[in-house]
């Protein structure tokens, strides 16, 4: 369809992104920038939005109720450039006819990647040798020295089987692990492409010695894994969280690793982000936590980037965009 507004349209976008998507909104909107690689202050984007038609924005940015008013009437589409959507007001969009769009499917195997490599980190005690060769502890070989645990023959428990989830039971299948089961809102098709099972969530977190959390953050899995859930757990079971932070509730899990309700957690999402380097998790060695790292790939930062730059034009063509999102 052809392109019609008056001028062209204005479009505000809150860090400094991968230039793939800027050179595709620069030939069609007059574009302004947070020209930095930090979050923008709230106060800054309220008084940034003014006047824009499309938001390309990131998982920090709180589009809420305040940034839609301060943006004005004329706002058509919020694209944010993340899988994530709980930073965006959805009904409060959806009420004033504003388009919300996030970017499914491109960074799927960087995330899948990273749960697997988070697994083998936590499992193997990887980053407790790298430590202790750094610190020079490195001594004879010791038949009893940081002895891990192989995946091989084990269960593992995948909260989620969307994208991520199947991606991650996809690069597991090779492990030769026993099982893979899984708990999402509805049992899917596509499951038993990757031989995964559904089970209820006490099955799930009862049977698993490894549990991967590749769900999004919602009222139902806001704190799933409380102190109730760690006390049903394995005491063997190793926890790997690169969903969303908000899905485990972060004193639990540090009273459960020191109590020995379960063995070890690696963390790639938090609550809050960044966890503050004070914060008890960071001092455990059976805990390890990255940096929200999961799309951290050129191929998936770019990609993230030309989507949302292509879903903020759809939405100015009157077309559908490729991930838009509902409450
Ligand atoms: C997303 O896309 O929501 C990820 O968490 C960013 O890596």
């Amino acid at each position: 369809m052809a392109f019609k507004l008056k001028g062209k349209p204005k479009v505000y976008v809150t860090r400094l992104v991968p230039q793939p998507g800027i050179d595709i909104l620069e030939k069609e909107c007059e574009l302004t920038f947070w020209k930095s690689d930090e979050a923008i202050p709230q106060e800054e984007l309220l008084k940034n939005v003014r006047g824009v038609d499309g938001l390309f924005c990131m998982l920090t940015d709180q589009i809420d109720k305040h940034v839609l008013d301060a943006a004005g009437p004329q706002l058509q589409v919020v694209a944010t450039m993340s899988v994530g959507f709980e930073h965006i007001d959805v009904a409060e969009c959806e009420k004033r006819n504003i388009v919300v769009a996030n970017t499914p499917n491109v960074s799927t195997d960087s995330v899948a990647e990273l749960t697997v490599a988070l697994l083998l980190l936590t499992s193997r005690r990887l980053l407790e040798g790298v430590t202790a060769v750094k610190n020079g502890e490195w001594g004879a070989w010791k038949p009893m020295w940081l002895l891990g645990t192989e995946m091989t023959q084990r269960t593992v428990g995948i909260l989620g089987l969307g994208r991520i989830g199947y991606g991650v039971a996809r690069r597991l299948r090779p492990f030769g692990v026993r099982k893979i089961l899984y708990h999402d809102v509805v049992s899917v098709s596509y499951a038993s492409d990757v031989g995964a099972e559904f089970v209820t969530f006490e099955e799930l977190i009862k049977e698993s010695d490894f549990i991967c959390i590749c769900c999004n953050l919602t009222a139902q899995t806001r704190h799933k894994f409380n102190k109730d859930t760690f006390k049903k757990m394995k005491k063997s079971a190793i926890l790997v969280n690169s969903g969303r932070g908000g899905v485990v509730h972060h004193d639990d899990l540090y009273n459960a690793l020191v109590n020995g309700d379960i063995a070890a957690a690696g963390l790639d999402v938090t609550e809050p982000e960044p966890l503050p380097a004070s914060h008890p998790l960071i001092s455990l060695s059976n805990c390890i936590v990255l940096p929200h790292m999961g799309s951290n790939t050129w191929e998936s930062r770019n990609s993230m980037s030309t989507t949302a730059a292509k879903n903020i034009l759809a939405v100015f063509h009157k077309e559908k965009p490729m991930g838009e999102v509902h409450v």
